[in-house]
């Protein structure tokens, strides 16, 4: 999704916006561009692709003394991947950079092509800085020409706009994309996240939705629909080590490679000998609650899947998952017994946000499972539990799974000892589980190895079919996605019992079946749906702490001893198979061609 930095003061401003649009970059783009006033020079250098087209463009380009600047990163929603739709857009005198949509940008558009503006891209961006413009002609100062601007849009938005008009102020609007502000002596930063300022700024300010404002040298003036408002700036974390490659291929096999460690930080604190902790919640905060309703997108929605097995079946709490884009428009019943939980590794996809804010309104009680703190859901949210995975730059998300199925986990068991759905006998055994995940994820050689050799014979077919049953059904889902998001092989999961309701006419030898048979669930089961499949000549690779004599390739697990270490286990291998055939077919794995790692508009 689109990304924005921007940068006031004396520092040498290319760089500064080159490596904040590099730290973006795992949100995914297709363009870029920055644009910068130095007295009453102006400079504007927009690529189409990867951030080297940009860095190539202003090879010659350096930057002298005080001045203003903004950057972007496009992810295409209104216009094609190309220079003119590039950010930032240019008036006559103005740049604006956008992260967002504005609804009502046809109607304005209109409004000015009549008035005689020309456009020169198809994006909705561009008529913010024709608006401004316009305004600008009629309102006394540059400010109140921005802030009437703002007022008239409708939808969402993180916006920076410069102008010759004001060669020494950037101005600023937040509403529904995240948009931060760092400081540092007299320079002012901005930027989506706060991954661009580490090492720059010292202290931020998260913006918060209907907020906007100016920034000049030293000083920021912030306001609201009610007019200036005063703000605390706190500490910027200085902690970039984890979000290099670490000598990896890519940041989506370390942060395979990370899972175990992680997942021990997740549980740090909150897995205890007997019970399960959970500091965040507030002791009285399942009273009253006897449903839950959770929203998420993707992966995300994934983990909620598997939760809704743990939830009825550990705390004996009703459970309904919905995927939050269809969640929104369909005028769904809610009561205040249910609480609603959505899970985002960004915090900042937009259906599950807006699916959240509506849950709100109807009066329930929310509850967000996230990886970024301060993201707009934990911020949304009345309690939030953050998933500790660490910033994942990965845009097929892997780590981030895990923990929140992880945390799903651990909730579902703190209900069920909350509600005294579960005996201390259940839950010591499911803890002693609990404890040998991280044991479980590590990647070894061995097995990285044997997955890099059997997935030359997997680059071709007419497409994947990833069966399992119960929580491994969801992790079929996962393992399908995985598949697709970077191989661009077609790849559905399926339920294993399903298949010979109709999926199963597509079996032959060019159809690949990725069989998760764990051994404490349902394992004759899901035996025989495979049995069917192999019958009929398709091609089995099965994965299980089972030898399967039926299987053309057969991954045998370790651990078998309850079904969450069976599913993370089966889940490490299904994230290997989807990088080692990706990696060969010569795909990117860490941004694939059209996806975005935050996905902030509907
Ligand atoms: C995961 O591999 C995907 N890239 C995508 O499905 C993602 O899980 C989804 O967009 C939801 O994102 P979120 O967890 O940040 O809300």
């Amino acid at each position: 999704m689109c990304g924005i930095v921007g940068y006031l003061g004396k520092k040498e401003k290319k760089e500064i916006l080159l490596d904040g649009l590099q730290e973006l970059e795992y949100r995914g783009y297709d363009s870029a561009g920055i644009a910068i006033i130095e007295g009453d020079k102006l400079y504007n250098f927009k690529a189409i692709g990867k951030l080297k087209n940009l860095r190539e463009k202003t090879k010659a380009y350096e930057s002298e003394g005080f001045g203003i600047s903004i950057g972007h990163t496009r992810w295409a929603t209104h216009g094609k991947p190309t220079e003119l739709n590039a950010h930032p857009h240019l008036g006559a005198y103005s740049y604006v950079v956008h992260n967002g949509i504005i609804e009502n940008y046809q109607e304005i558009k209109e409004e000015l092509q009549a008035d005689g503006v020309n456009f020169l891209s198809q994006t909705d961006t561009e008529t913010i800085v024709h608006l401004f413009e316009k305004n600008n002609k009629y309102e006394n100062s540059a400010f109140a020409a921005f802030e009437k601007t703002i007022q008239r849009l409708r939808g969402a938005y993180a916006t920076l706009l410069i102008t010759e008009s004001a060669p020494d102020t950037i101005f600023f609007a937040k509403n529904g994309s995240p948009m931060l502000i760092g400081f540092n002596g007299d320079d002012i930063y901005f930027a989506s996240s706060d991954t661009p300022i580490i090492g720059k700024a010292t202290e931020v300010y998260y913006l918060e939705d209907g907020e906007y404002g100016y920034a000049k040298e030293g000083e920021v003036k912030l306001f609201d629909g009610q007019g200036k408002k005063n703000f605390t700036k706190q500490a910027l974390t200085t902690d970039k080590i984890s979000a290099q490659k670490d000598g990896y291929r890519f940041f989506m096999e370390k942060e395979i490679y990370e899972q175990n460690h992680v997942m021990s930080e997740t549980m740090m604190g909150r897995v205890l000998d007997n019970s399960i902790e959970f500091n965040e919640l507030d002791a009285n905060f399942f009273d009253g609650i006897s449903a839950i309703k959770i929203c998420a997108c993707g992966t995300s929605y994934h983990s909620a899947l598997t939760s809704a097995y743990l939830f009825e079946r550990i705390a004996k709490v009703r459970c309904d998952v919905e995927i939050a884009s269809e969640f929104r428009y369909k005028e769904p019943l809610l009561t205040d017994d249910t609480l609603f939980i959505t899970i985002s590794q960004s915090g900042e996809t937009a259906d599950t946000l807006e699916a959240l804010k509506m849950a709100k309104r109807a009066g329930l009680k929310s509850l967000s499972i996230c990886n970024v703190d301060n993201s707009s859901i934990v911020r949304e949210s009345d309690a939030a539990i953050l998933t500790r995975a660490g910033i994942e730059k990965g845009v097929a998300s892997t780590k981030a799974f895990a923990t929140q199925t992880m945390v799903l986990w651990m909730l579902a068991l703190y209900v069920g000892q909350k509600q005294k759905t579960i005996s201390d006998e259940i839950l010591k055994r499911e803890i002693d589980a609990m404890l040998q995940t991280p044991k479980v994820l590590i990647v070894t050689e061995k097995l990285h190895a044997k997955l890099y050799r059997l997935s030359k014979r997997y680059l071709h077919g007419h497409g994947f079919f990833f069966i399992g049953r119960d929580i491994f059904f969801p992790l079929a889902l996962e393992g399908a996605l995985k598949l697709k998001e970077i191989s661009y092989l077609h790849a559905e999961g399926y339920p294993a019992g399903e298949m010979k309701h109709g999926p199963i006419a597509l079996a032959d030898s060019e159809l690949f079946t990725i069989a998760l048979m764990p051994k404490s669930m349902h394992y004759d089961k899901i035996k025989s749906n495979v049995e069917e499949l192999s019958a009929r000549d398709a091609t089995i690779l099965a994965i299980s702490p089972k030898p399967f004599e039926l299987a053309d390739d057969f991954i045998q697990t370790a651990y078998d001893s309850h079904p969450m270490l069976e599913f993370f286990e089966m889940m490490v291998v299904t994230q290997l198979f989807a990088l080692e055939i990706s990696i060969r077919l010569g795909n990117d794995v860490d941004m694939p061609r059209n996806l975005a790692k935050s996905v902030t508009v509907e």
